[in-house]
């Protein structure tokens, strides 16, 4: 087995000089690639999630094709909040949606701490599956507290966040107690993916950007603080990401990773100026450029790495997840170009 220490990915994670920039792609894995949507049929994502085999070969599926410097495990940000019954699916078009929302503190015993070898053992075991085969590294996930929080009170994808936040300033002291449940799920989750052979994790607050900074600082980022701070003495690189955070990237930088990813709007210069140049920075081509013709692509990607100018540390991705239309060709010469435009 190659030493994964020293591979490109955790090699920028730590803002060592490397050979080539990094790259992987949020939702590598999923409905862009022809043989993912053969071999998931229909039925619900979490029934995928829940058989070893199949997972396994899907977080793969992207990493032979592509030729990425990094596997995401295939799974998702519900898995621990199902797993401990809170009844949740994942609805195909929709999202996550709950049967009966968080609403008050009679709900808050429906979120009891995670005990991965009894509730997630199919999670663990895809993990150590696939740390048998990988080359490259691989990265685990949780969902950040505040952004599992939305769809636990509104139970479902939505625009405004109204009942979070409603909940989050009319209701403190109970929205406190909730998130810092999820805190203590997204850190059980995330620490039992890296026992079972994980080399990094990332967490998703991907809807964080709907908060005004005054709101994140004081409701948001301690629980999120919590569970940077649970992962320290594991000594692996910790991503945080959101959407929309532009405002916000200071005290993303904050909350404790070591590696803050940042979407399309912001350019990436000016970015890792907000983060801090001491943080490494995983972004931030715009999932929607990938579908224009190859030219424009490429001009997009070379504005990218025109902006990081060589300097340690970055991670190339796209500024959130693929989108299903994409054509997985593009992906691939991306690949191939920030590698080649990258190469020492
Ligand atoms: O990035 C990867 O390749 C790893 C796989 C991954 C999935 N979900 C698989 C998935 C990751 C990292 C996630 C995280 C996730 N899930 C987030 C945070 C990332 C982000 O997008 O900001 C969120 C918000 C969710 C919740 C969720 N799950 C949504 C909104 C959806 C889309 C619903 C739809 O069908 O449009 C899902 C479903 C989902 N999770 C799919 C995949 C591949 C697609 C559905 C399927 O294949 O059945």
């Amino acid at each position: 087995m190659p030493d994964l220490q020293d591979s490109p990915f955790l090699r920028a994670c730590r803002q060592e000089p490397v050979p080539h920039t990094p790259v992987w792609f949020m939702r590598q894995a999923g409905r862009s690639l022809p043989e993912y949507r053969e071999l998931r049929g229909t039925g619900s994502i979490l029934d995928a999630i829940h058989t070893p085999d199949l997972a396994t070969e899907i977080t793969l599926q992207p990493v032979r094709r592509h030729g990425v410097d990094a596997a995401v495990l295939f799974s998702d940000i519900v898995v621990p909040i199902q797993a401990v019954g809170f009844g949740v699916d994942v609805v195909p078009g929709t999202g996550p949606v709950v049967e009966e929302p968080f609403a008050g503190a009679g709900d808050l015993e429906r979120l009891r701490p995670l005990e991965p070898e009894q509730d997630i053992p199919y999670v663990l075991e895809t993990v150590r599956n696939l740390v048998d085969v990988l080359e490259v590294p691989l990265l685990g996930f949780a969902g950040a507290p505040f952004t599992v929080a939305s769809y636990l009170i509104e139970g479902r994808p939505s625009r405004t966040y109204a009942k979070t936040k409603a909940m989050m300033l009319g209701e403190p002291a109970l929205w406190h107690d909730l998130i810092d449940r999820l805190a203590d799920l997204a850190l059980g989750f995330v620490r039992a993916q890296v026992e079972a052979g994980a080399s990094a994790i990332q967490l998703f607050d991907s809807w964080a950007g709907a908060l005004t900074p005054e709101q994140y600082e004081a409701h948001v980022l301690p629980a999120s603080r919590k569970v940077f701070d649970g992962l320290a003495d594991l000594g692996v690189p910790r991503v945080h990401f959101g959407v929309g955070t532009g405002e916000l990237l200071g005290l993303f930088a904050d909350a404790g990773a070591d590696v803050v990813g940042v979407d399309w709007r912001v350019p990436i210069d000016a970015g890792w100026e907000r983060i801090g140049l001491d943080k490494g920075i995983q972004g931030n081509l715009d999932p929607a450029a990938c579908l224009a013709p190859w030219p424009a692509v490429e001009h997009e990607v070379r504005g990218v790495l025109n902006r990081i100018a060589g300097r340690p540390g970055h991670i190339f991705n796209l500024g959130h997840g693929v989108l299903p239309e994409t054509d997985p060709t593009v992906l691939t010469r991306i690949v191939e170009l920030v590698h080649e435009r990258t190469a020492a």
